[in-house]
């Protein structure tokens, strides 16, 4: 059998999502055998099915019984089967009904009146952000990851879990250290023998646990509208409450992290488009979708069959490991006309950079909030951005990040 384009290794997404591979599994293997060599010093493992079709990935996403989140958790790599019990205490990685249970105690905390009433303060920093971004960018150049998008993500996240402005730090610390980049420039923590550490075993968790109980100790005692007090009253084990702060330091950081800059350069290659939103023709929440569509800041969420079953016509045996491509979802030419043309008024637009099923993003109109809000900022202080330089990738299967993205903004 002639071989498959490969949409593992990690090293690939440095260019972007590689779309050329991605529509040729989808037209051809729909459900395709992808090895999982050794790669930048992490193990390799035993290969995966990669789904790369809208329908299959959705099919997939909603049918929990079949494609579970709990056998061998959701990240492609294998977790150490000793950390499995652990990994799998946290939401995203339980499948029905437990899931659900708490789910539904968690959800209470994102209520709309709650998030809604962030967008004060989120304006006013992305101003803050963009407006010191302009006025000291050099001969008119200026990186927007490093003056606005990173801090601009991790400051929302913390003022909604209430995260006091002294201990902000730390929190930036243990997004730095729980997301397992494949990215060279982002070196992981070794072990005693020389291989990389999974971040996410209980042991390199333990600071961020001991925290997680104090900031819900003070909010017992000091009441605020903020989701730690939600949760610090609400009827969750203390390893359930930990577990949940883990779950949102990095749910909630990195993905924005990827949307804002991923946004902004889609705008700044696309001055047509943008000029749709300036001069009203587009409204800035249809626009997110699009945006959304364009850049997925997630790029695959991994299953494990949990038993033999026939996915587009591939067999696909118990205990195999199934593998959803959002960015090629985004982009199947069966859902989406012309979709690799940006189209910021594209309605119906039913882009899957949320998911889909039991474990649909919860945190999707935080996101949506913090998006359309800054690219609103952005197009007041900075109309007329145009790309200085390339911008630089992340290296990595998951995260679909911009390192670096220089503008000219005068
Ligand atoms: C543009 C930004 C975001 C994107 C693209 C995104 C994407 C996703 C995706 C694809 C999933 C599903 C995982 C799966 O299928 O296993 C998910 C789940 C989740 N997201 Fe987001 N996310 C974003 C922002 C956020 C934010 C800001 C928060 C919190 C403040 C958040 C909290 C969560 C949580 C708690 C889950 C787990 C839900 C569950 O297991 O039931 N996300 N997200």
């Amino acid at each position: 059998m002639a071989e498959l384009p490969d949409v593992f290794d990690p090293r690939r997404y440095a260019a972007g999502p590689p779309h050329a591979a991605y529509r040729e599994l989808r037209d051809h293997h729909p459900v395709a055998w992808q090895a999982e060599p050794e790669v930048l010093g992490w193990p390799a493992g035993p290969g995966f099915w990669a789904v790369t079709r809208h329908a299959d990935v959705v099919a997939v996403l909603k049918d929990a019984g079949t494609f579970s989140s709990t056998l061998g958790a959701t990240q492609i790599r294998d977790p150490d089967p000793g950390d499995l019990p652990f990994i799998r205490r946290m939401m995203l990685n339980q499948d029905p009904p437990h899931h659900g249970s708490l789910r539904r105690l968690v959800s209470r905390a994102f209520t709309p009146g709650r998030i809604e009433r962030f967008e004060a303060l989120v304006r006013e920093r992305a101003r803050a952000l963009l407006t010191r971004a302009r006025d000291q960018a050099e001969d008119g150049v200026v990186d927007l990851v490093a003056a606005v998008t990173d801090d601009y993500a991790l400051l929302n996240l913390a003022d909604l879990l209430g995260v006091p402005p002294g201990d902000r730090g730390l929190l930036l610390e243990w997004t730095e250290r729980v997301i397992a980049y494949q990215d060279p420039d982002e070196p992981p923590v070794l072990g005693a023998d020389g291989r990389p550490v999974n971040p996410r075993s209980p042991a390199m968790l333990a600071d961020m646990f001991g925290y997680a109980q104090e900031l819900a100790a003070h909010k017992r005692e000091r009441p605020a509208d903020d989701l730690m007090t939600s949760l610090a009253h609400a009827e969750l084990a203390d390893a359930e409450l930990e577990m949940f702060f883990f779950l949102l330091t990095v749910a909630g950081n990195d993905t924005v992290r990827a949307a804002a800059p991923g946004g902004l350069l889609a705008l700044a290659e696309h001055p047509h488009e943008r000029a749709k939103l300036t001069n009203g023709q587009v409204a800035v929440d249809v626009a997110i979708e699009e945006l959304l569509r364009w850049h997925p800041p997630v790029l695959s969420f991994r299953r494990t069959a949990g038993h033999a079953t026939v996915l587009a016509g591939q067999p696909v045996a118990a205990g195999d490991k199934v593998v959803v491509f959002h960015a090629s979802a985004n982009h199947d030419e069966r859902v989406f006309t012309d979709p690799h043309r940006l189209d910021l008024a594209r309605s119906p637009n039913p882009h899957v950079s949320f998911g889909d099923g039991p474990h649909l993003c919860l945190g999707a109109p935080f996101a949506r909030l913090q998006l359309r809000v800054l690219h609103e900022e952005a197009l007041r202080v900075l109309p007329r951005t145009e790309l200085a330089a390339p911008p630089r990738r992340l290296v990595s299967n998951f995260i679909n990040g911009v390192k670096s993205l220089d503008v000219r903004v005068s």
